[in-house]
Order: structure tokens, then sequence, then C-alpha cells
């Protein structure tokens, strides 16, 4: 049974609509990320879930059951927020067991669950303090072990990990993965970090704001892989990967495109367009042989070295393009005049109008 399903779900603030025809399935024990720009409704959506935005179009169904209108503490999830509420008050320890206590369970029942819990979330030496004298990374520990207290049949959780630095955000993106595998928990995960959508979901759904004249937020549904390899849309193509896909309009003549000296020749599919948007990402362009007169003339113009790769921005006539290059290979100089050569196997091709993926 899917553990959440919106379908044709529609969520407006007053006059003005935020989510529209939203359609999609979140399987049991699947592991769901809602990834996008700033403003395209993740956090509306996720909210509509726990309850706490109106939805005014189509089904929203947990567990099979319709829930548009369920009072919240009627739903069976759990919600970690972008900012955790803990009371201040309490230990950490208190604020763990505050649930179970009200339930009524008994007080070793309940002390053993939250030994339990700090366990998992690295907390079993901080059960003893407040909330002001935890870092802002053991906070969000607590937030998490509260939920995860809770048992629910859906997590939710609103960018957890915005508050921390870059690595103990590495460290509590396995922890949160690693829980979901042991528990097979249904999990709904919002985040526009797309890094994040990639390494953890089962799934990503990326979406786009109306407000920026799209029809519908839902751009594609499917596994991090056929998002990266197959995306449905330029608006996809573009948000999904670092550094971004090279994207480029070219005109179509006699069924093919020219890439300085190379030429592509494209499906009937596209043979037919006077123009066509050809994507490719960076780790697929390469630099030709010094000295080669293949492919299209650049100019190297910017070097960003990462130790194991680098980033090449060349300035070329189809405007700056990037390149990624195992750093074993000959490292050019800026200014260094280079010719880039076209994978003809991972071109990616758009329609310049509908902007939807060519086959
Ligand atoms: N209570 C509200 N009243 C009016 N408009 C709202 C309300 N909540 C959100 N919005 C608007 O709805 C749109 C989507 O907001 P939402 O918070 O869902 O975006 P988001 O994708 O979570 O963005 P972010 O990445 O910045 O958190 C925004 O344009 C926002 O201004
Ligand atoms: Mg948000």
């Amino acid at each position: 049974m899917a553990a959440v399903e919106f379908q044709n779900v529609g969520i407006r603030f007053g006059e003005v609509p935020v989510v529209r025809d939203l359609s999609l399935i979140v399987e049991d024990g699947e592991f769901v990320v809602l990834v996008g720009p700033s403003g395209c409704g993740k956090s509306t959506i996720l909210r509509s879930i726990a309850g706490l935005a109106a939805i005014n179009e189509g089904d929203m169904r947990i567990g099979g059951e319709r829930m548009n209108d369920a009072d919240p503490a009627a739903r069976d999830i759990a919600m970690v927020f972008q900012s955790y509420a803990l009371f201040p008050n309490m230990t950490v320890a208190q604020n763990l067991g505050f649930g179970l206590k009200i339930r009524g369970e008994a007080r070793a029942g309940i002390a053993r669950k939250v030994a339990e819990v700090a366990a998992v979330v690295g907390l079993s030496d901080h059960l003893h303090k407040r909330p002001g004298a935890l870092s802002g990374g053991q906070r969000q520990r607590v937030a998490l072990a509260r939920a995860i207290l809770r048992r629910p049949g859906v997590f939710l959780f609103d960018e957890p990990l915005s508050n921390l630095d870059a690595e103990f955000r590495t460290a509590m993106r396995a922890e949160i993965v690693r829980f979901h595998r042991n528990q097979g928990a249904s999990m709904v995960y919002v985040t526009h970090d797309q890094t994040e959508a990639m390494t953890m979901g089962d799934k990503i759904a990326v979406l786009a704001p109306l407000a920026a004249g799209h029809k519908a937020n839902l751009m594609q549904y499917g596994t991090p892989d056929e998002v990266y390899n197959r995306p449905a849309n330029l608006f996809v193509a573009r948000f999904i990967g670092t550094p971004r896909m090279n994207v480029m309009t070219l005109p179509v003549d006699g069924g093919t495109v020219r890439f300085g000296s190379q030429t592509l020749a494209l499906p009937p599919a596209a043979a037919h367009l006077g123009k066509v948007v050809l994507g490719q990402r960076p780790e697929h362009l390469r630099l030709a042989a010094t000295g080669s007169e293949s492919g299209l003339a650049g100019s190297v113009e910017h070097i960003e070295n990462l130790g194991h790769e680098m980033i090449l921005t060349l300035a070329t006539d189809l405007g700056p393009l990037i390149l990624r290059e195992a750093r074993s290979a000959k490292v050019p100089s800026l200014g260094q005049q280079v010719r880039l050569v076209l994978d003809p196997d991972h071109v990616h091709l758009f329609d310049p109008v509908s902007e939807q993926r060519i086959e």
C-alpha cells in the first residue's frame, strides 16, 4: 500500500496558487526527496501531509485513507522541521521521553526506549544536558530521535540538516539513510540541495515554482539515476548535477547540428526542428589532443583545481562551457587555446519551445 499518495492536488494561499496538479506516490518503505529551488512549494507539500497546510483540490491519502481534512493529530506521521522546537527547561532525556510520558507509558519502559534511541543517534553521553548546552547538530539529533520514538507510519523532514556544518551534514545524511534502511520506514524529505537529494533518495521529485510560469510543480519523479541520466526537461537538466549541465541552442541543418568542426546526426524526432537545445554534462565534454583541429575552439577562462579533478571554464563562440577532467590529465594554463570535443553518446536533446526532452 502507498504510504502517501497525492492525486491532482492543488494548494492556494488566498488567491495565489502554490501547488497545482500534483500527482505523486510514495510507496511504503520508500525514501522520497522533494527538491527544488526556494519557493517551489516543498515545505507546503510536506506540511499538507502533516495537516498544517490546507489542500484545495484533489486528494491526499496516507496509508490508503483520504486525509485531506483529517486532524493533524490523527495522522500517523512525525515531522522534523527546519527549526526544531525543544523544551529548553527539560534535559535531553526528558525531551525525548515527553511524548511517551503523556501517552501514559511506564517510567522503566520510557527510560529503556530513550536509552535505545539515544544510542541510535549518538546522544547517549548527552542525555542529562539541557538543549541550551548542545550544539546545533546535537539539537537536530534530539529532534530526529524524538520523531523516531513516535514510530510513525511516515517520517517527514523539512531541511533537517540545513543548520549543520558541511562535515556534520555528511555524517547525519548517512545516519538518516542508515536509519531508513534499518527501519524500513517511509520518509518524505525536503531539501533544496540537489546533492543531498541525489545521495539520499530512493526517488527524487524535482519541483519548480509556479511563480516562474510553470503550469505544474512536478518536473520529474524518478530514481536519482533516471533524473540525472535522462532529465525529462531543461529545468531538471539544469537543476540536477553540479557543476551544471552545459546547454546550448544550435541551428539544425539537414538533420544535423555542428559543434565547431564536429557534426552530430540528430534522431528523427529532432531532425525536423529549426533549432535544438543540446546538453552535455561537464564530465562528458573533453579536451582534444594538442594540435588537433577537431571540435570547437575555446580558451581557458578559469581553472578550479579540486585535487582529484579540475573544473575548467572555457570561453567559446557558443558561450561559456564547463568541462571536468581527471587531475591525471595535463593541466592547461589560463588563457590557453584548446579544442573541445562532445561525446556523442552522452548528448541530451531538448525542444527549444516546449523544453521537453527529445529521445
Ligand atoms: N502561509 C503562507 N501564506 C502565503 N504564502 C505562502 C505561505 N506559505 C508559503 N507561501 C508561499 O508559497 C510558496 C511556496 O512556499 P514554500 O515554503 O512551500 O517553498 P519552499 O519550496 O519550501 O521554499 P524554501 O526552499 O525557501 O523553504 C512561496 O512563494 C511562499 O511565499
Ligand atoms: Mg521550505
